[in-house]
């Protein structure tokens, strides 16, 4: 883990609330899938946490939504400005190259970080199928990215307004999706379902956090089978394997 200034390539809206932030920096080598960053965003004391969704030779990219104040502001960064970036940080998704098919479970926010898993497996020419779910078409992304990679994408909407109507388990079941390995990333109702539904894979946590490398203890999570044991989110996670940790 360190400290760099990376420099800002490009910070654009891609969707509602939602930016798309390229960083040039040589911490790209360093970084893998699930990997996170901590973001050191003017006027906020705290840094930010942000999922890696994309990695490249030299730089790299995150993919955010506006929330509160930080996140405000970090949509104001402009093309050529530095921001200081803490990373690599947490433990990654593992690429098993010898499966042959994986389901990747996205919702919202979450789905950024399934891109580079996504691109990984494309690159080992397995089968990968994207389900990936959002409130409403304004708030969909990523999704022609996915197909681009040689992803099968479907789409679940809250509100119907694009693909299936409803949540991305039953967007599964409707579409007799039966690949048993996942990786899900979103809100804890979909972690939970998704822990519900499988037994093999990975699942992200988004705690809130305050050092976001293990020194506050302000970020754990409980183990689903021991009494008393327990997790940093930043330190252990976010990733975690299916049925590990309690949601
Ligand atoms: C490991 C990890 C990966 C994440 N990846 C992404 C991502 O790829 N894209 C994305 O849009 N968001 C992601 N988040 C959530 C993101 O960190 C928050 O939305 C962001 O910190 C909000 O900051 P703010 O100042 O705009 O909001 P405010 O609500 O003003 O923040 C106030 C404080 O609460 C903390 N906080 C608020 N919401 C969250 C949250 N959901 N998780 C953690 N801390 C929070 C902030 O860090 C800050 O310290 C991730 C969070 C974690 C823990
Ligand atoms: S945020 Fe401090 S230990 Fe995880």
């Amino acid at each position: 883990m360190r400290e760099v200034n990376a420099l800002v390539i490009s910070n654009e809206k891609i969707a509602k609330d939602v930016f798309r932030l390229v960083l040039e920096s040589d911490l790209a080598k360093e970084l893998l899938p699930g990997h996170f960053v901590n973001i050191q965003i003017e006027g906020h004391f705290l840094r930010r946490p942000i999922s890696i969704s994309s990695i490249g030779e030299n730089h790299f990219t995150i993919i955010y939504k506006v929330i509160g104040s930080g996140t405000k502001r970090l949509s104001e960064y402009q093309k050529g400005q530095f921001i200081n970036v803490l990373g690599s940080l947490g433990r990654f998704f593992s690429i098993h190259e010898d499966l042959e098919r994986v389901l990747l479970i996205g919702g919202g926010v979450g789905v950024p970080p399934l891109y580079e898993v996504a691109k990984r497996y494309r690159q080992l020419d397995k089968e990968v199928v994207a389900v990936l779910g959002f409130r409403s078409s304004e708030d969909l992304f990523l999704k022609e990215e996915f197909r681009a990679l040689g992803v099968k994408v479907f789409i679940s909407t809250d509100d119907g307004s694009e693909g299936f109507h409803g949540n991305v388990i039953d967007c599964i079941k409707e579409n007799n999706i039966d690949i048993d390995f996942v990786y899900c990333v979103g809100p804890k109702p979909m972690l939970k379902a998704c822990q519900d539904n499988y037994e093999k894979g990975y699942i992200s946590l988004e705690e809130r956090m305050a050092c976001g490398m293990g020194a506050c203890m302000g970020c754990v999570c409980k183990d689903k089978n021991t009494e008393g044991k327990y997790y940093r989110v930043c330190k252990e996670g976010p990733v975690f394997e299916i049925g590990k940790v309690i949601i």
